[in-house]
């Protein structure tokens, strides 16, 4: 089983990426493969509505999503995780997902379904507040990303109150939470 693990924060080694680092270990003790996007160190341009993909189902920009596309269809496992940003996810994954415009119309404009093969994923989130509301609207994005790719939304982990860099470690729960999440992930 493949797990991809999509890293949305600019920060590296601070809430975000230690929460989907754990996810990995966790879905890695169940015999996963894992593998994890940087999506800050990537280059991928937002998408620009030429719609070049309602011919073919391709993107027309070329960029580093070339190689995202083919693992977004091979992974067995999606785990998207990103702070909250303006209660949003950060503009570098949302770039990436807007990008998947492409595979939205290879479903449903040129009716090329994605690889059904009971295809799993969970979103994992990080925010300095405790809004009730605060992962909402990110929520449904991921579940309209995943949707579009062929992807059952099975799960997720929601921390709230946590701000400083690396604050995380110091959260009671959230990485052995993450942990856990990634070791069902793998099990379902
Ligand atoms: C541009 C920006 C916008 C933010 N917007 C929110 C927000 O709407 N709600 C919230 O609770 N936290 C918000 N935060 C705080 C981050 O979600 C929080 O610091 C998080 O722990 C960052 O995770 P990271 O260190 O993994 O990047 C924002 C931070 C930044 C830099």
């Amino acid at each position: 089983m493949k797990v991809l693990g999509i890293m949305g924060s600019p920060r590296m080694k601070s809430n975000t990426d230690p929460l989907l680092d754990e996810a990995l270990k966790g879905a890695q003790s169940q015999g996963a493969e894992v593998e994890k996007i940087i999506v800050d160190r990537l280059n991928i341009a937002p998408c620009r509505e030429f719609y070049g993909c309602l011919r073919d189902g391709n993107c027309v920009i070329r960029d580093d999503m070339d190689a995202i596309y083919p693992k977004l269809l091979e992974a067995d496992r999606i785990i998207v995780a990103s702070p909250i940003f303006f209660y949003r996810l950060t503009s570098q994954i949302k770039a990436l997902i807007d990008r998947c415009q492409a595979l939205w119309a290879r479903k449903y404009v040129l009716k090329r379904a994605p690889p059904d093969s009971g295809r799993k994923g969970a979103f994992i989130a990080v925010g300095a507040t405790k809004g009730k509301r605060l992962f909402d609207g990110s929520k449904l994005t991921v579940q309209f990303f995943f949707q579009a790719i062929g992807v059952t939304y099975v799960d997720e982990l929601f921390i709230r109150g946590v701000d400083k860099k690396g604050e995380i470690r110091e959260h009671p729960t959230a990485l052995s939470d993450a942990f856990e999440l990634g070791k069902r992930l793998a099990q379902t």
